[in-house]
């Protein structure tokens, strides 16, 4: 039977990322990512791809560590009352003020794991300029993450934030969705508990091409792909920014169809109809592809 697809949240807004280092970290994401600064304070550099005053925030850390994750509610919801629900489902919930620069309230609560979640209703705009250095991509796209409680996580985001299962890998990773794309976050079980990548998506598949070039120029370089993943079936390549965190540039994902409860045809698909499903761990690289990273070892 197909879930009643309404989920709470309707993108991935920003993510927060620690660093002992911001201003080189930063640079990265500024000059070779292709983000646009818009603000900073003493311990904290905010970084937009376009439209929206960050996606990518940096705050000065002791060591590399993962922060927090904002999410946009869907419209309609009432942030007072979204914090009583997360109250009654059982997780301290705090409205802030002025928490930092472009939203002027959010939620905060803290789920399984210590995964911090950020809810708002609406961001300040930023840079809308197109971005003329860097990769330059179009979007934020999606986060994974490694924790020893993703299971547990994994029903945080569908029983109580309304997304949907579309996939896994062998089991042990899992993507979940609130919008039409394959996957808004990819849950890995294992007992570490950090970032594993975060993923913009690229213009067009000619883009991976000037990618690559980009951070060869910068002498960074490209870990692994481009090639087609097996579940989501996007064209991806990883790289590691400064602080070892990895960075996905996608194209082509799967559209998820909430109604059908699959994904819609493509002819890159060896089934049909393309149902969510686990997947075997080979099928990362469709194309069979080796790289010199394994992917796959966590
Ligand atoms: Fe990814």
């Amino acid at each position: 039977m197909i879930q009643p697809f309404n989920p709470k949240v309707t993108q991935l807004g920003y993510v927060a990322l620690g660093s002992a280092d911001i201003e080189r970290t930063a640079a990265h994401y500024r000059e070779v990512v292709g983000l646009a600064e818009t603000e900073r304070s003493k311990d904290a550099i905010y970084l937009s791809v376009c439209g929206s005053h960050h996606d990518v925030v940096i705050s000065k850390a002791n060591e590399k560590v993962f922060l927090h994750q904002g999410y946009r509610l869907q419209p309609g919801i009432d942030l007072k009352d979204f914090a009583k629900s997360l109250s009654d489902y059982g997780l301290s919930a705090q409205i802030k003020s002025d928490s930092q620069p472009g939203l002027s309230q959010i939620v905060e609560a803290t789920a399984t794991g210590g995964v911090v979640f950020q809810f708002y209703k609406e961001m300040a705009g930023g840079e809308s300029a197109r971005i003329s250095k860097g990769v330059a991509p179009i979007r934020l796209g999606h986060l994974a993450l490694i924790s020893p409680e993703a299971v547990k996580l994994g029903t945080f985001y569908t029983d109580f934030l309304g997304f949907h299962y579309t996939d896994d890998i062998a089991g042990i990773v899992n993507f979940f969705t609130c919008n039409r794309e394959h996957h808004v976050v990819n849950l890995i079980t294992v007992p570490q508990s950090r970032v594993h990548h975060i993923a913009f998506e690229l213009r067009g598949n000619s883009e991976h091409v000037l990618a690559c070039d980009q951070l060869s120029r910068s002498e960074v370089p490209t870990l692994w792909g481009p090639s087609r993943h097996g579940p989501g079936h996007n064209i991806a390549s990883y790289h590691h920014d400064p602080d070892k965190v990895l960075i996905e540039f996608y194209t082509e994902m799967d559209v998820y169809l909430p109604a059908q409860g699959l994904h819609e045809p493509r002819p890159c698909h060896d089934v049909y109809p393309m149902l969510p499903k686990s997947w075997p761990g080979e099928r990362l690289s469709n194309w069979k592809t080796q790289f010199a990273l394994n992917l796959g070892e966590l």
